[in-house]
């Protein structure tokens, strides 16, 4: 993941700066510091097969639902300032079999000590193991990450009179 970023061969895109929010009636505008980290980590089951499918469903999926749930939960303690675990759905508003986790991270590192060390990361991990191993070459499951580490003048986010307890204002208070 980090030795795709060209920029990462010459700078260890630590954090740099504070968070600010800055609030203006009901607008409460969040600009996160440089080196903020956004990942989308997408699962796509549109080509497997029942046998397949069914395994994923009840060995891989739970696994994830808990560590997108703790990510959501208590997340901010670690470094993921917020976390949704969401559904595609198609033209017509229909769920698809395509879901993602998308999280904004304090920085690379914090998103990379959660997947290495951190037991809801590695239960998703050695269920997705167990996946890959059981199904081999015939495994139509496809799992992508993107990962974006934006400037500080890339990313902005606004909140109109939302509660406290949406989206980054959770971890800003
Ligand atoms: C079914 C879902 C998932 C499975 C099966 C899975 C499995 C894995 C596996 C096997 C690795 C090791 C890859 C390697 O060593 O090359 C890995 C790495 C990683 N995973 Fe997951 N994962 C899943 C979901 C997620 C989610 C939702 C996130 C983040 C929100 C995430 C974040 C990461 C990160 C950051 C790494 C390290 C990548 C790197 O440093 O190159 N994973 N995952």
């Amino acid at each position: 993941m980090r030795g795709r970023i060209p920029m990462s061969q010459t700078d260890p895109l630590y954090p740099d700066g504070e968070p600010k929010l800055a609030v203006d009636g009901p607008v409460r505008t969040i600009v996160l510091h440089e080196n903020a980290c956004l990942i989308r980590s997408g699962e796509d089951l549109t080509d497997t097969g029942e046998t397949e499918r069914c395994f994923y469903m009840e060995q891989v999926e739970p696994m994830l639902q808990a560590g997108m749930q703790f990510l959501c939960d208590e997340g901010a303690a670690i470094g993921c300032f917020e976390s949704r675990y969401m559904r595609v759905l198609d033209e017509r508003n229909r769920p698809t079999d395509r879901t993602f986790g998308m999280s904004w991270w304090r920085d690379l590192s914090a998103l990379e000590e959660w997947a290495a060390g951190h037991p809801s990361h590695l239960k998703i991990y050695g269920s997705g193991m167990k996946h890959l191993s059981t199904f081999g070459p015939e495994t139509r499951l496809r799992l992508y990450h993107e990962v974006t580490v934006p400037a500080a003048n890339e990313q902005r986010f606004v909140y109109v009179g939302c509660h406290d307890r949406t989206g980054l204002l959770r971890a800003f208070g």
